[in-house]
């Protein structure tokens, strides 16, 4: 189609419909489970989040999509770190008090947490801890998009990790060295 030629689809009717449609579609992607947290002059605050990927490895990069209405917001609009804390299996609850509408002293109150280098809540037996620092803040819609340079990671040894696909919770064990 050349930007003369008139779509053939109506696109306000198409744009009414879109979210849902695409929150359907999106609930087929699998995703891993995280608590992210930050801690600082805004306060600590931490919310459960899917939207976590890796950008590049040079520098080690990931992003965060976090959502400027929700309650955690205003602590990660000001503070100048984050740990994304990737959740166990075990996790499952802390998943659902991070992505619930629980007060924050509550949330952290769930779980055993530690600080290292930045400040931010470090989760006790998660998978992968990656300390970063936030740099580009790109606002998207209804979210923030978060550049994080990481300035500290650990792995830690537990068996099973927690996805979220179709709405539900799963679990994924891992396999053994070249399994
Ligand atoms: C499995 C799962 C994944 C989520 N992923 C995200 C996410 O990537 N970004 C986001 O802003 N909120 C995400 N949420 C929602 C937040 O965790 C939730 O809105 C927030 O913690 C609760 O809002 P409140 O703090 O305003 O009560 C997710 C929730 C769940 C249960």
């Amino acid at each position: 189609m050349t930007s003369l030629q008139k779509p053939e689809y109506d696109v306000e009717a198409l744009s009414a419909v879109l979210p849902s449609a695409f929150r359907e579609a999106m609930s087929r992607l699998a995703a891993a489970v995280n608590v992210v947290t930050t801690d600082g002059p805004a306060g600590r605050a931490g919310f459960t989040a899917s939207a976590v990927c890796s950008v590049t490895d040079e520098p080690p990069t990931l992003l965060v999509c976090i959502n400027r209405r929700a309650s955690a917001y205003p602590s990660f609009a000001d503070n100048p770190a984050l740990c994304v804390n990737v959740l166990s299996a075990d996790h499952q609850q802390v998943s659902n008090t991070f992505g619930g509408k629980t007060p924050m002293a509550e949330r952290f109150a769930q779980a055993d947490w530690t600080t290292r280098e930045t400040g931010a809540p470090v989760l006790a037996n998660a998978l992968a801890h990656f300390e970063c620092r936030i740099g580009q803040r790109v606002a998207v819609g209804t979210h923030d998009v978060l550049f994080c340079e990481i300035v500290a990671m650990s792995t830690c040894d537990e068996s099973q990790c927690l996805l979220y696909f179709d709405r539900q919770y799963h679990q994924l064990p891992r396999l053994a060295p070249g399994g």
